[in-house]
């Protein structure tokens, strides 16, 4: 079964393993869990977890068509599919309402720092935290454009963060400096549609998964009793984890984790 996964590796291909995945091939990854349930209040957050995630990336649909199809066909015997969906970039980077999304990402070494174990035997390894929201397009289309903004905490034309955003606005409660000590992810989210459906394939990675928690709590109100404005517009329909292993070569680094 690695030898399969292994075959599919590649630069385009993003391999998540899940929990029972990582049991199934006896792997011990000590801060691998599955998503907890952030339900909260009324709050209905589905925990969605499967054995296996492959994002497959590309910038020409019919190339990453075929190639997923290819993917399937080598996963055959070992893994069903249970779940697609094609995800697509919206005005370089933006969300289906407009926002921009991803400009507090951290760049650089910061960037690695928040995203990758840095050191030990899972070093270069991520925890990628998957959740997918449907957005509520009428609810969003009929809010005047300031309410909009303080869904968001940021202006629609300028992306400038409002200083006048309640404190339920999306960006005040996910400040990744706010927190103590700071808690910083790095966001790949991404624009999807189906038929009439659409929304935000939101994805992030971590040197774990402590940091995205901080920031689902915070959303929920479950820290502190304040509820994300986004949750007036969207909400999730999907809720995942997943270990993505570093890769030597376009392998997967797996040396050293089989559990005894
Ligand atoms: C419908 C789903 C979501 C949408 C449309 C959305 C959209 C946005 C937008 C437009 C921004 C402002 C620009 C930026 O800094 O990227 C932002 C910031 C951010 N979002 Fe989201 N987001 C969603 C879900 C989430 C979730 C589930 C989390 C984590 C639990 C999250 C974490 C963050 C963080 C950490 C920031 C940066 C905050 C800062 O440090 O200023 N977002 N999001």
């Amino acid at each position: 079964m690695v030898e399969q996964l292994n075959a599919v590796v590649g630069d385009d291909v993003v391999l998540g393993l899940g929990l029972s995945l990582l049991k199934h091939l006896g792997l011990m990854v000590p801060a691998m869990k599955s998503a907890p349930d952030f339900s909260w209040q009324g709050l209905d957050i589905p925990q969605t977890p499967s054995a296996l995630c492959v994002w497959v990336r590309g910038a020409d649909a019919g190339v990453v068509a075929l190639r997923t199809r290819k993917i399937v066909q080598q996963l055959a015997g070992a893994f069903e599919l249970i779940d697609e969906l094609d995800g697509f970039l919206h005005r370089n980077g933006r969300d289906v309402t407009g926002y921009e999304d991803g400009t507090e990402n951290p760049v650089g070494e910061a960037a690695d720092k928040a995203a990758f174990v840095s050191v030990g035997p899972f070093a270069k390894s991520s925890f990628m935290a998957i959740q997918c929201w449907q957005h509520d397009m009428e609810a969003f289309e009929a809010l005047p454009l300031s309410a909009r903004n303080h869904v968001i905490g940021r202006d629609l034309d300028t992306n400038e963060e409002l200083d006048d955003a309640p404190a339920r606005a999306h960006v005040k409660r996910t400040e990744q400096d706010s927190f103590s000590p700071p808690q910083f992810v790095l966001r790949r989210s991404m624009a999807w549609q189906a038929a009439t459906k659409m929304g935000l394939m939101f994805v992030a990675f971590g040197a774990s998964f402590d940091a995205f928690e901080a920031q689902m709590y915070r959303m929920t109100g479950s820290a502190d009793g304040i509820r994300d404005a986004l949750f007036d517009i969207s909400r999730p329909l999907t809720s995942a984890y997943y270990w993505c292993p570093a890769l030597d070569n376009n392998r997967l680094v797996l040396d050293g984790m089989l559990s005894d």
